[in-house]
């Protein structure tokens, strides 16, 4: 177009990944990023990239002086633009490589939209940069073609489960951010009220009881992609703010959620990996889990299912297991199939990791093929060997592992040896997803600091009623209508069915201690709301970034969470958080008490 004569002005007209032999002969106009220019004595070649791809553009003096001329100044990740005609390579230069390798742009007009300065790592290349430098200059790590797949990938996953939730007649609805606090077990992130001083919102940690509340409003199915905020300890598979695909129904069981949520999973599975996802998916109550796998959120992929041998133990001449059982603890062992390669060093590097999660010590028996080696072996006799070793199944090749302790010690260190050794002889298939659903935990756990119980779940999760009548008398013994849904070793979703009668939920505010002034100020508004005829109702949020880190098989969410934080919990891009002007602090009435002396930043 005539308004267009300027190069800078005009359309593009294709992206730099599109163009293929068809486009040969064709005038081209494309924007992008210089990932290379490489000067071959008297030609210049430039790849350009933009979001569809990378395509080789070349500039010779002979062709258009002008252009090469105004090329030599162009750098590393310059933005420019270019006109020219798109063209064979010449025999023997086309790049199997590269989707456009058969082709490459004979430029007439080059434009220089923007400079760069020479950047801290080329988004180009493949490299090991320091984590800490990536996230500083985040938007040239999120300029690597491998992120955008990362995101283009949570797009796509995003827009499967939209599709699938509003074909079953979910309505996405959103909620405050600022609000009060929500408790889902961390600390809350606090915003001042410049109104109000002295109070303050709270950043929902989910939005547990705007959704519950929504179904006491007869919306019957909530969803949202919900933003979360949770002042606690990082790792991982945790940041302080997350997605959740939160997820609430009325007048629904805990069969009929499950059954759903598994549906929308194999949709996505499917869609996104090609993957079948087999239902229904395998249920498990937490405390199979926890006497199987020493876990709630067991990796079945790993196998070395614990083995409870309490009863044979107590009964054989060796002392370590008998006293042990005497003692009312118990033995539980593991096989590791093929570990009988162990050392006697590697041997008992295992048995002091053991000693430090806690254990008294670790009896290890390396079965060979007609021998069985082991510290503990002349302290049993040859028949009660053989029976230790069939009682796990034990093979030729493979270590036989056991502990007798008092159960949880057991459970918990044996728990994380099978974590140890899966991780060590990478016993899990990486390209297998392996879910399993948690069920029948206990509604409470004993906080032994606060000397009182508190909800496993969160104190909205309904009890199973042939549990009711415990409530008062003993509460540990009460399990709970929730579930979690684990893959792979993480917890990717949890929820419950909840507590839709007040006097069931007053109970059980009472039995974890909370005042009747401190149940009606914190959550005055749900009681009031469950007054007004709540229908029965449940529900359940997925970790969608989790999700998405174990889809695409990364080791942290901060690979797929655009700006994430660090560690310890700041953002090195913006440099948050950060100090505010006295002025500000001055308008909340608020006073900071900590001096850089004694540990202000
Ligand atoms: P819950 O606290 O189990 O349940 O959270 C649901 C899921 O959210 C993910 N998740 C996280 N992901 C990243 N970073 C974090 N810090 C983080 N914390 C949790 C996990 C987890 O399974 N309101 C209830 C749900 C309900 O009852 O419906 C809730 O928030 O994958
Ligand atoms: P000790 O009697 O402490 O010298 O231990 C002898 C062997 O038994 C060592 O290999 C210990 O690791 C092992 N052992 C000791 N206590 C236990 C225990 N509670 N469970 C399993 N093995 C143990």
């Amino acid at each position: 177009m005539e308004d267009e004569k300027t190069l800078a002005a005009a359309r593009r007209t294709h992206g730099c990944g599109q163009l293929t032999v068809d486009q040969i002969g064709q005038d081209v106009v494309l924007m992008g990023w210089v990932q290379r220019r490489r000067d071959h004595g008297g030609v210049i070649f430039l790849d350009l990239r933009d979001r569809s791809g990378l395509v080789q553009a070349v500039l010779s003096p002979d062709r258009q002086p002008g252009a090469f001329e105004a090329s030599q100044g162009v750098r590393h990740e310059y933005v420019v633009a270019v006109r020219g005609q798109v063209s064979r390579r010449p025999e023997g230069t086309v790049n199997p490589h590269m989707s456009t390798g058969e082709i490459e742009i004979l430029v007439s007009e080059i434009d220089i939209l923007n400079t760069s300065k020479t950047p801290p790592f080329y988004p180009g290349e493949a490299m090991d940069v320091d984590e800490a430098i990536r996230l500083r200059y985040r938007y040239l790590d999120l300029r690597r073609p491998e992120m955008w797949e990362v995101f283009t990938y949570r797009h796509r996953a995003s827009m499967t489960i939209r599709e699938f939730l509003d074909s079953k007649g979910f309505l996405e609805v959103e909620t405050p951010m600022l609000t009060r606090s929500t408790p889902e077990g961390a600390r809350d992130y606090l915003v001042p009220s410049r109104v109000y001083p002295g109070y303050f919102f709270a950043l929902p940690q989910s939005p547990q009881l705007f959704k519950q509340i929504l179904m006491v409003a007869g919306f019957e199915r909530y969803f949202q992609f919900a933003r979360c905020f949770r002042d606690e300890d990082l790792r991982a598979d945790r940041q302080p703010e997350f997605t959740q695909i939160d997820m609430e129904m009325s007048f629904i069981n805990e069969d009929e959620i499950m059954e759903l949520t598994e549906e929308m999973l194999a949709v996505l599975f499917k869609k996104l990996l090609g993957q079948e996802v087999r239902r229904p998916v395998t249920r498990m109550t937490y405390r199979d889990a926890m006497a199987g796998y020493g876990s709630d959120k067991p990796d079945l992929r790993l196998g070395m299912k614990i083995t409870d041998i309490t009863e044979f133990a107590g009964k054989t001449s060796c002392q370590v297991f008998s006293g042990a059982v005497q003692a009312g603890g118990v033995v539980r062992g593991i096989r590791v199939p093929g570990a009988g390669s162990l050392s006697r060093r590697e041997l008992d590097e295992l048995a002091k990791l053991a000693t430090g999660w806690g254990a008294k010590g670790l009896a290890w028996f390396v079965l060979g093929e007609s021998e069985i080696r082991s510290p503990l072996a002349k302290l049993f006799q040859n028949e009660e060997l053989q029976e230790l070793v069939s009682r796990l199944d034990g093979l030729p090749g493979d270590l036989l592992l056991f502990m007798a302790d008092r159960e949880p010690v057991v459970s918990s260190v044996l728990g994380q040896l099978r974590l140890e050794l899966g991780e060590r002889f990478k016993l899990a298939d990486p390209d297998q997803f392996s879910f399993v659903w948690i069920t029948e935990f206990p509604l409470f756990e004993y906080n032994d600091t606060e000397k009182r119980f508190e909800a496993m779940h969160h104190p909205f999760t309904a009890p199973r009623s042939e549990d009711l009548h415990l409530l008062e008398t003993v509460p540990d013994q009460v399990r709970a209508r929730a579930y979690d849904i684990v893959l792979n070793g993480t917890e990717i979703g949890g929820g419950s069915i909840r507590n839709h009668r007040r006097d069931v939920q007053d109970r059980l505010f009472k039995a974890i201690g909370l005042a009747p002034e401190e149940i009606d100020q914190k959550f005055g508004y749900l009681l009031d709301a469950l007054d007004y005829g709540a229908p029965p109702h449940g529900g359940i949020a997925f970790g969608f970034d989790r999700m998405i880190m174990l889809m695409l098989q990364r080791e942290t969410i901060r690979d797929v969470i655009a700006f994430p934080k660090t560690q310890s919990s700041t953002c090195l891009m913006t440099g948050a958080p950060a100090p505010v002007a006295p002025k500000q602090l001055d308008e909340l009435k608020i006073a900071c008490t900590l001096s850089k002396k004694n540990g202000g930043r």
